[in-house]
């Protein structure tokens, strides 16, 4: 939520901010900002909307130099506009002395809001920012540099902030600071960069140095320093980002949502690569940190996450009953955090993040830790907060997802889950033959997905078509399927704003199928299993009021085509694999529809990737 990107070196700054704003917009887009550092005096250029509006402002009137920061933002306090857009300026009596740019919230903001007012400050924004950048322009006064001042200023602060920071008076110089909002220092020959996403800047140079809660760094174009609030100077780690830059380029589709749809046969395959044990029908995983014995010790899970990683772990609770037969409970980890959830030292807790910053999960988190529990993770991000506090856990190797609507971490979640319900399933009673045929059954799966995806398109469109001028869809599916119905609803919801609920289908009768009628089409997710004829007689009772209904089903499966307006087919699969194709048709069909009513596929309104706020 919200993008940093922050320079200092050789290069003329801007273009370099803009490009790192462009591959951070996903993460905000309500408006966007850059300061430079430019001839002894500090010019600021920020517009309401989208990078590409800040561009047509810089190609008017250009901002230089070879220092600077930027931003683009997803508002929280104060509406889109060019006023409340970042950067912010401090300073007293309209003398600049700083700029800031911020990710997160200042709690206290009111409070110095008004301290700073009665001290002569003027307020020109409706932000909890720009009592940072008036905050620390006062520590500056006449004062010994930015580093030292920014140092002074934090403790003011109550609240979360990944700051960038820049000052006519130390030229050259990009301060940063963390405290619960992510950031990341990219290490290049003669410049330095800074941004809230190593997506930022993995252009420019692979070597970076991830910040800690608590560290302040300054960056020249030759050096840096970091410093901990209370450890004082720090060495970092250096690290290596993992995927090419070309990960996130476009690559001749449309959109990222759909790009991501069409790797999946690949990204699940990466999730599981070096997971599978034939040889012991099983599968392993390096990073959990607990022996056999351990987990055999294990009791019950607790998942918590939000959104479409919730969905996930969803699919995993069915699966762990099934293959383990370990009760399961799945939390939404912003009710989780503040709840006194009974755990006890045979409980399990996993948080499931794709980005690894969701601050509700990361707070799921900390809480289980905090009352002494092993905590682990399943993320996509390395080097993300999640991944670094978790004590274990999986990584979902699917490369960075740009598409505000998840797909293809969905995927990746579902497969890894699979095979860790495989893997504590062959700790208990789960036989050799049974094991052995569940991990071929994975393995299998990426081929099976390229069959539906190089097949499905057409169908797809004519099922769009049905939806695209509809007010509200509902989705169901049973037992594995409930979770992909509601990942299917969530993905119409947030990328066509078509209303759609998910259901558990035989949930239907008990008030949902009042809604029923020629106007509300149904969506069934609905492959071969053991429950299939329950699910034909739910699909009947829609019929008979008249619903159109589109349907997931197993290839050839006539019964269900036929009373179906729309069939969608999967190949013929194990049911503890059949959820990593069935919510594929439902991602595109998502797509398409969304794509018929105009809207903007990757950037849906209202939304942003990564919800680093509460
Ligand atoms: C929906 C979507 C969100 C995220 C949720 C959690 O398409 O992307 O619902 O799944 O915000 O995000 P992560 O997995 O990054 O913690």
């Amino acid at each position: 939520m919200c993008g940093i990107v922050g320079y200092t070196g050789v290069h003329e700054a801007s273009p370099v901010l803009v490009a790192g704003l462009r591959r951070l917009e996903y993460r905000g887009y309500d408006s966007a900002g850059v300061a430079i550092v430019s001839d002894g005096r500090v010019v600021v250029r920020k517009r309401a909307g989208r990078v590409r509006i800040l561009e047509e402002a810089l190609d008017k009137e250009p901002a230089v130099g070879h220092c600077g920061i930027s931003h683009t933002r997803w508002a929280t306090h104060g509406p889109a506009n060019d006023r409340n857009a970042h950067p912010h300026v401090g300073g007293k009596g309209g003398a600049v002395s700083v700029a800031v740019v911020h990710n997160g919230v200042i709690e206290n903001h009111s409070a110095l809001r008004a301290e700073l007012t009665a001290d002569g400050f003027l307020f020109l924004s409706q932000t909890d920012t720009e009592v940072i950048a008036h905050l620390i322009a006062r520590e500056l006064g006449d004062g010994d540099g930015l580093f030292q001042a920014v140092q002074r200023a934090l403790p003011q602060l109550e609240g979360t902030y990944g700051l960038a920071v820049i000052s006519p008076r130390c030229p050259g110089q990009v301060v940063g600071a963390r405290l619960g909002s992510p950031l990341v220092v990219g290490l290049g020959e003669g410049e330095h960069f800074l941004a809230s996403d190593a997506l930022a800047i993995a252009p420019h140079t692979a070597k970076v140095a991830y910040l800690q809660d608590g560290e302040v760094v300054r960056l020249g174009p030759d050096d840096f320093e970091i410093r901990h609030r209370e450890r004082g100077s720090i060495t970092p780690r250096i690290d290596r980002i993992d995927w090419k830059p070309d990960a996130v380029e476009l690559g001749g589709h449309a959109h990222y949502m759909l790009k991501e749809i069409r790797e999946q046969p690949e990204t699940i395959h990466d999730a599981c690569r070096g997971r599978f044990r034939r040889a012991e029908a099983t599968a392993q995983f390096g990073g959990l940190n607990m022996t056999p014995r351990q987990l055999r010790r294990v009791r019950r899970i607790v998942f918590a996450a939000c959104g479409t990683s919730w969905h996930a772990a969803m699919v995993g609770e069915y699966l762990i009953e099934r293959l383990a037969h370990l009760p399961v409970e799945v939390e939404y980890a912003s009710e989780f955090r503040y709840r006194n959830a009974p755990l006890d030292d045979r409980t399990l807790v996993f948080v499931l993040s794709q980005s690894g910053e969701t601050a509700d999960t990361l707070g799921a988190l900390r809480e289980s830790k905090r009352q002494g529990h092993p905590t682990l993770a399943i993320v996509n991000t390395v080097g993300s907060t999640i991944a670094r506090e978790a004590t274990g856990g999986i990584f979902l190797h699917c490369g960075p997802e740009v598409g505000v609507a998840s797909t293809k971490a969905f995927t990746a979640q579902v497969a890894v889950l699979t095979l860790l319900a495989i893997h504590l399933g062959r700790l208990r009673h789960l036989s050799f033959t049974d094991g052995l045929a569940a991990i071929e059954a994975v393995e299998a799966i990426p081929q099976a997905l390229g069959e539906v995806l190089a097949k499905i398109e057409p169908a797809i469109l004519k099922a769009a078509q049905r939806l695209a001028q509809t007010k509200s869809v509902l989705y169901l599916g049973r037992d594995l399927h409930f979770p992909v119905a509601l990942e299917g609803a969530l993905k119409l919801k947030e990328i066509s704003y078509i209303h759609a609920e998910g259901y558990p289908t035989a949930e239907m009768k008990h008030g949902p199928i009042a809604l029923v009628d020629r106007e509300t089409p149904c969506v069934f997710v609905a492959p071969r299993g053991a429950l299939h004829a329950k699910t034909l007689s739910n699909v009947e009772e829609v019929r008979a009021r008249h619903g159109t209904i589109i349907s997931v089903g197993t290839e050839g499966d006539e019964s269900l085509e036929a009373i179906s307006d729309i069939f969608l087919p999967i190949p013929d699969v194990p049911e503890i694999v059949q959820p990593l194709l069935a919510v594929v048709p439902l991602q595109l069909l998502a797509y398409h529809v969304a794509l018929l009513r105009g809207c903007d596929i990757d950037k849906p309104r209202n939304l942003a990737k990564s919800v680093t706020v509460e």
